[in-house]
């Protein structure tokens, strides 16, 4: 939600805050801007509502150098930049950042929400302070500009007004007085100082709300901590917490290459990420399922990790899983897994909903903080709160660099590579397959399950990737029902066992990409509410899988059909011949064993969202209203 970047370096700062925000548009696309000094020492800004290209589109062409802005003409610049997912006030072009003050000193970007802004306002507004935009942000420039007045040093200036914000905040900051520093400073939300020499050797630093707009740059890193302020300028960084104390910085060399951002041929980066489904899988299970007749190996990074992990799964006598949206749901199918598996309670919980009661919570629980992006605000809050309680916290996160994988005690990787598209896919199928391994892994340790049933999934797991790719090599009968069903105001999803979260799942999907109504049920359930819905209008899309459920998701089918509605089948096992005419659709596809059924049914269902939107010509990628990290609460 909203990514922020400053520059200070001698490499022109608007190109490459540019091509840095790009790598940052996954979160939030509802305007862009950049401010930098010029030559003159002259505030200049840039902004626009839409999508990055907007901005660019309107810089003056010496600013509009592609690449990284690699000019380095002896003297020194300094930058910011800013994508925006509105919170407070429209997304125009006044409410964009960069904002400033009201005599055009000093400007900054922020990431976050300042819940105190209002009061600020009004009493800066009582100063003669004028306000120009909706948004809280405004507030801490403005005062930032107010309490520079009487105080020249532009640090405690920064340190003062930190003091009176309330709330979540990344912040980078410049002011034309002080042109050689920049300034960041963190709380509650994600921000990390490049430190990098350009080709001439002259120093350069980029701070950024995620590294990946950084690496291009360089791979060594500092990463800010809640309370902390940074202070960068040529001479080096010097980080301090809210008293002005000062704090040794820590740099640490990250081995990630610079990350492509490439459709590879697709026409979107949700269907490329649909395709690599089948390789994520393999690449989630290798080194850690081998064989079925080895032990499963978890976390992939020392042995003694290893052993402390299982030292801790044989105390623990609960599971806690706290996620949100498909994370949520990715959780939901781990609670079925687990819980039939092990035999210990599994709860799950929407992380928002968490952290604002008093959840009991203790030292005898694994608490599982899943998320994609490892940056979720509600997510991370829960870990802290969990965490707080006593209990142990394992963060599944596809970013090991994130703010959730510093702060757990354990972090298992789910390993689905950069995850471009607002909607999630494969960091879902990466999810379930982690919680399918610690499930099996806490089985085995536990003996809570036969050996051979273990191995039996084991050995399924292993061929799931090979299904997954028949699955996709079979797209026709999705892209006709997107046709057929594309004009749906309404579409239900069912769906029994462990395929229950699938249907949420597969409405949420569709909701987020296509703006159709959509809503996961469980099959029994149709009938206490939902069915009062249903006419000839309605498809219902029910996951069929071979087990105990089949029967019972056939009568709710057959309920629905009663009511006129279009039913569909997404089945793994045929349709015996007599009940084929209930549906109007069926699609096959391959059987394995109902526990890892999720891992094939949810496939066709991304697809045919995927299709339904692209039909409906939407913004698949980057749908409206949405972002891809959602770091305010
Ligand atoms: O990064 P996280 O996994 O914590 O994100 C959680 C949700 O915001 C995310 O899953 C969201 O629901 C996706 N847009 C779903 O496709």
């Amino acid at each position: 939600m909203c990514g922020i970047v400053g520059y200070l370096g001698h490499k022109s700062p608007v190109p490459l805050i540019v091509d840095s925000l790009r790598h940052l548009e996954y979160r939030g696309y509802d305007s862009a801007g950049v401010a930098y000094l010029d030559n003159e020492n002259l505030l200049q800004v840039y902004k626009a509502s839409g999508k990055l290209m907007n901005l660019e589109n309107i810089l003056p062409a010496s600013l509009q150098i592609r690449g990284n802005g690699n000019v380095s003409n002896g003297a020194q610049h300094i930058g910011i930049g800013h994508i925006r997912w509105a919170t407070h006030g429209a997304a125009n072009d006044v409410n964009a950042h960069p904002h400033t003050g009201s005599r055009n000193e000093i400007a900054l970007v922020h990431n976050g929400i300042i819940e105190n802004f209002y009061e600020l306002r009004q009493e800066l507004q009582c100063k003669g302070h004028t306000f120009l935009s909706e948004t809280d942000t405004e507030s801490v420039v403005q005062l930032l500009e107010h309490l520079s007045q009487d105080e020249p040093d532009f640090c405690k200036v920064v340190l003062k007004a930190l003091d009176k914000l309330q709330g979540a905040y990344a912040l980078n900051v410049i002011s034309k007085k002080h042109p050689n520093k920049l300034y960041a400073a963190r709380n509650q939300a994600p921000l990390v100082i490049g430190v990098g020499q350009d080709a001439n050797g002259h120093p350069e630093y980029i701070v950024a709300s995620d590294a990946v707009a950084i690496v291009q740059h360089t791979n060594r890193l500092i990463y800010l901590k809640d309370g902390e302020i940074a202070e960068i300028s040529e001479q080096g960084v010097r980080i301090m917490n809210l008293k002005g104390d000062l704090v040794e910085p820590v740099i640490e060399t990250i081995s990630t290459d610079p990350l492509t951002i490439d459709k590879k041929g697709y026409k979107h980066f949700m269907l490329k990420e649909i395709y690599e489904q089948p390789d994520v899988v393999r690449n989630s299970l290798s080194g850690r399922l081998q064989s079925v007749h080895q032990p499963i190996w978890l976390l992939g990074n020392t042995p003694q990790a290893e052993e402390t992990f299982n030292r801790e799964l044989q105390d623990i006598g609960r599971i806690v899983i706290i996620g949100c949206g498909t994370s949520y749901n990715a959780g939901m199918v781990g609670k079925y897994f687990i819980e039939e598996l092990v035999q210990i309670p599994v709860e799950v919980e929407a992380a928002g909903e968490f952290r604002y009661r008093n959840p009991f919570i203790n030292n005898k629980d694994l608490v599982i903080t899943m998320s994609q992006s490892g940056e979720t605000a509600d997510t991370l809050a829960a870990l802290r709160l969990s965490r707080q309680k006593g209990a142990k916290v394992l963060t599944l996160t596809n970013r090991e660099d994130s703010t959730m994988a510093r702060e757990a005690d354990f972090v298992m990787p789910v390993r689905a590579g950069v995850e471009v598209s607002v909607a999630a896919t494969k960091s879902f199928t990466a999810q379930v397959t982690a919680l399918y391994l610690l499930g099996l892994a806490l089985a085995e340790k536990r003996k809570a399950s036969h050996p051979e049933q273990l191995e039996a999934l084991k050995s399924d797991l292993l061929k799931i990737p090979a299904r997954i790719e028949t699955v996709l090599h079979n797209t026709e009968p999705l892209q006709a029902m997107a046709r057929k069903y594309g004009h749906a105001r309404d579409v239900l999803f069912i769906a029994r066992g462990v395929n229950f979260p699938v249907a949420m799942e597969g409405a949420l999907k569709l909701k987020e990409i296509s703006y159709i109504h959509a809503e996961g049920y469980s099959g029994s359930e149709l009938k206490h509410g939902p069915i009062a819905m249903l006419d000839s209008n309605i498809p219902v899309i029910s996951v069929l899988t071979k087990g105990p459920v089949f029967e019972k998701m056939i009568s709710n089918c057959q309920e629905a059909k009663a009511r006129e509605a279009r039913c569909i089948a997404i089945s793994n096992t045929p349709i015996p011949k007599e009940l084929q005419t209930t549906f109007e659709d069926i699609l096959e596809i391959p059987e394995c064993m109902e526990p890892l059924s999720p891992l094939l049914t949810t496939i066709p269902l991304q697809l045919l969202a995927y299709y339904m939107a692209e039909f409906l010509g939407k913004d698949v990628d980057q749908p409206r209203n949405l972002a891809k990290s959602v770091t305010v609460e």
